[in-house]
């Protein structure tokens, strides 16, 4: 049986670790995120773990037993302000439903491994997924020299956090694993109106990142006719604006543009430079998604006389997830007391790099309220404890 006290008590605990009230700024490859692997590698060491942080700072706490590990976790890395649960959630439970299974005295018969993935969201470099991504070989080229604002690149947060600096030594042989498991809060609205407390994920969205630089002409805003104009940034907001009628006109589709930057930024000079984000993400015909977009831009841009690059930043594509280990999770959830629907994810996972390496991977949804990526992000002690408790059971059939 799990401990909700203990899981409870060690989610106020790992809330501190770059909180502010009910909010997180966590960042990934930040030393706040070392923090909580820290924590995290000192719960697990403390149950006779083997700890270690690999060349992408990913921390993996192996348990013994023979043959191809169970893995399980998720990330501790957050978004700016964002919320308690995300990820966070998905590592405290896996560390309870293992502690869970060694206090009941379970023979291992298979290793079972906890990780924490490093930099799930990418807000910092605008890589996400990065850490798993390392693991399995699906980083995107030349990812070492991306930068953040101050111009530090990942491999200097590498090194500062005392690794090498090249994420690609992380890669490790997806044979190693017989099976990847990880919780996570849905984020989403569906189980809190279908007044259930937990789902199992049937497949992950696919998902585009690029930032987009728009080049025009930066002039005087009063001595410049309109029809004398190169302007950046109305070129963006003409984009900005398909991406909201491209998303919404396409089934199971979104399209969000969450940055954007103008320079030289004064109110009296028509912008001259435009850099912003494209999220592009959908569960079929992604690529359709992705290119009608991208068919937008250059039809602005051409009309608007100005000129644009695109830096894509990641492409992952839709990823089913495998139905034996789905039927596991349906059966740890079922025995839990819980009738779980199959939801499709519209929230990116790294669950989709062992998936797409070709490790059997499964996930279970928990109930979450307030959205997410915000500090009204929300998930409830009892609702935790039935995840904990599902993720034991199903870690026992998959590791015994
Ligand atoms: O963006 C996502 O879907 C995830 O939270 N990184
Ligand atoms: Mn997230
Ligand atoms: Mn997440």
């Amino acid at each position: 049986m799990i401990d909700s006290g203990r899981l409870t008590r060690r989610t106020a605990e790992l809330s501190r670790i770059a909180g502010q009230g009910t909010a997180v700024t966590r960042l990934g490859l930040s030393s706040d995120e070392q923090s909580a692997r820290d924590l995290v590698g000192a719960w697990l060491g403390a149950r006779g773990a083997a700890v270690r942080r690999d060349a992408a700072a990913n921390l993996f706490a192996r348990f013994q037993g023979n043959g191809p590990a169970i893995l399980v976790g998720s990330h501790l890395d957050s978004v700016p302000e964002g919320g308690r649960f995300d990820g966070a959630l998905g590592v405290l439970c896996a560390v309870e439903a293992v502690e869970a299974l060694l206090d009941a005295g379970t023979r291992l018969r298979h290793p079972i491994e906890v990780v924490a993935w490093a930099d799930e969201e990418g807000a910092r470099f605008g890589v996400g997924l990065f850490g798993s991504a390392a693991a399995f070989g699906r980083l995107p080229s030349g990812v070492s020299e991306r930068r953040d604002r101050d111009g530090v690149t990942i491999a200097d947060a590498l090194r500062a956090l005392g690794e090498a600096g090249d994420p690609g030594r992380a890669r490790r042989d997806p044979k190693d694993l017989g099976a990847y498991l990880e919780l996570h809060i849905e984020q989403g609205p569906r189980l809190e109106s279908a007044g259930v407390a937990l789902a199992v994920v049937s497949g992950i969205v696919g998902i585009y990142h690029a930032r987009v630089t728009i080049r025009g002409r930066a002039d005087h805003a009063g001595a410049t006719v309109m029809t004398a104009r190169a302007d950046a940034l109305a070129a963006a907001a003409e984009v900005v604006l398909a991406v909201e009628r491209i998303a919404r006109a396409r089934p199971d589709s979104v399209g969000t543009v969450g940055e954007i930057a103008v320079r030289p930024g004064a109110k009296n000079v028509v912008p001259g430079e435009c850099v912003f984000s494209l999220d592009l993400r959908a569960a079929r015909d992604h690529d359709g998604l992705v290119d009608e977009v991208l068919a937008a831009v250059a039809r602005v841009v051409s009309a608007r006389g100005v000129d644009a690059s695109i830096d894509e930043l990641a492409r992952v594509p839709a990823t089913s997830l495998d139905p034996k280990i789905r039927a596991v999770l349906k059966r740890a959830t079922s025995s839990v007391g819980v009738d779980a629907p199959e939801l499709v994810s519209g929230a990116g996972h790294d669950a989709q790099n062992p998936a797409l390496s070709g490790v059997p991977t499964g996930m279970i949804f928990v109930r979450s309220t307030g959205g997410s990526h915000t500090p009204r992000e929300f998930a409830s002690p009892d609702d935790a404890a039935l995840g904990a408790q599902a993720l034991a059971n199903a870690l026992r059939e998959l590791a015994t």
